[in-house]
């Protein structure tokens, strides 16, 4: 791929032979990266942070860090040196990092349960759940999919709770018609691998609260460019490993294989945002509208087949679609999984099969635990063909949710 050339797929292209698609794609390779590098980098940080706040309105203040799990620790460590409670409250079903990123500032963490195994959330309810305790809640939006939380927010208020979105899995998407990431106190992004954009690293922290008035300087730490050109390039020789294990495996990833660490270790994080990532982050930026179009269109299309399976989408909110993902009978499951693998689609349960277990003494969620047993993420990204669609569509066709009654 050349920077001139068209990365949305519009035309049928097969696949190249031996190549998986994966469950979710970044838009850019390494020969692009390269030859933005190669042009001398004339774009700073700067410049990425205002393209990327001009997503958001201008509104807020936006600062650059090395991923969303370190926006995270810096938003909740500042809060925390303010105040004497020591308690967050996070979604059962969530991604272990978040719970790291909580414990790192110090914290401990309590967790909530969803309304249902899809997806779905119940705020009046989560948000009787606050004491004077809870320092901060972290409202995910995973998938792609905002949950419109405006219910939580008068009890967060009346408890002097910071909520903080987390906003990892989505961007461009909105709740009553304003962009998620802006209802909240503050709000953390990923630009980290399987994220809406992805530059082999780095995150954001968007701050809606003038009161937190984090040092831009302390926080942003540029790497060398030449440094984010070897993480790309780590990053692009782990993702095409994994999308053919063809060949051997990047030398860093067979270093960290003899440490015990799997063959798909991403670059060390946090990383931070220099100029190539300034560069390459701009251009995503340019086409990320038309990629999330082409992506929620696939979604749409999977939608017709799987809707009676998919995660909950209110009424109130316009998604950014990710991931596809549904809750399916292990047997049903079982198929697709296999029916897709042969067709070179691959569909799992990466995101994530296990909760997150509170601090001390804590509830066992049922919902959050359904979800998280039997569920499988389904690809929509921008590089599948009508032919992926259909294959997918056709292994749900017959495909049932879990039956909870018995399952209990
Ligand atoms: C929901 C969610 N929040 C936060 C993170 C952390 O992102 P990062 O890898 O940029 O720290 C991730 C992914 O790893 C995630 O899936």
């Amino acid at each position: 791929m050349s920077p001139e050339i068209d990365t949305t797929n519009s035309r049928e292209q097969p696949r190249e032979p031996g190549r998986t698609a994966d469950l979710v794609e970044e838009f850019w390779d390494l020969q692009l990266i390269e030859a933005l590098y190669r042009k001398g980098l004339q774009t700073s940080p700067n410049d990425f942070r205002d393209a990327f706040h001009q997503l958001f309105e201008r509104r807020g203040r936006l600062l650059l860090t090395g991923s969303a799990r370190h926006a995270l620790r810096i938003v909740l460590a500042w809060v925390a040196a303010g105040s004497r409670k020591r308690r967050v409250l996070l979604s059962s079903f969530n991604c272990r990092v978040v719970k790291q990123a909580v414990r790192a500032a110090g914290l401990a963490i309590d967790t909530f349960d969803f309304a249902t195994p899809f997806g779905q959330f119940e705020w009046e309810g989560v948000g009787r759940s606050l004491t004077d305790e809870h320092l901060a809640i972290v409202v995910p939006h995973f998938f792609g999919i905002p949950t419109d939380f405006a219910a939580l927010v008068p009890a967060a208020r009346r408890n002097g709770v910071m909520i903080i979105e987390d906003c990892a899995h989505t961007l461009g998407a909105s709740i009553a018609g304003a962009p998620a990431g802006l209802l909240g106190d503050a709000a953390v992004f990923s630009f980290n691998y399987d994220k809406p954009i992805s530059l082999a690293g780095g995150g954001a922290l968007l701050l809606n609260r003038s009161a937190i008035d984090i040092d831009r300087k302390v926080v942003e730490t540029p790497p060398p460019s030449q440094l984010e050109l070897r993480q790309f390039a780590q990053m692009a020789a782990t993702l095409l490993y994994g999308r053919t294990r063809r060949g051997r495996p990047p030398l860093l990833a067979r270093i960290g294989a003899k440490l015990h660490v799997p063959p798909y270790a991403q670059p060390k994080l946090p990383t931070g945002i220099g100029s190539l990532r300034a560069a390459v982050g701009i251009w995503q930026l340019e086409r990320y509208e038309e990629i999330r179009q082409r992506r929620g269109r696939n979604a749409q299309i999977l939608n017709e087949s799987l809707r009676h399976l998919a995660w909950h989408v209110a009424a109130t909110v316009a998604p950014a679609p990710l991931k596809l993902r549904v809750a399916v009978s292990p047997a049903d499951a079982a198929f697709a999984v296999q029916e897709c693998k042969q067709q070179r689609i691959t569909i799992a349960n990466s995101n994530w099969p296990k909760v997150i277990e509170p601090d001390g003494i804590g509830n066992v969620w049922v919902n959050a635990q359904r979800a998280a047993t039997f569920g499988l993420d389904v690809p929509v990204h921008q590089n599948l063909s009508r032919t992926d669609l259909d294959n997918i569509a056709s292994a749900f066709v017959h495909a049932k949710a879990p039956d909870w009654e018995r399952l209990a």
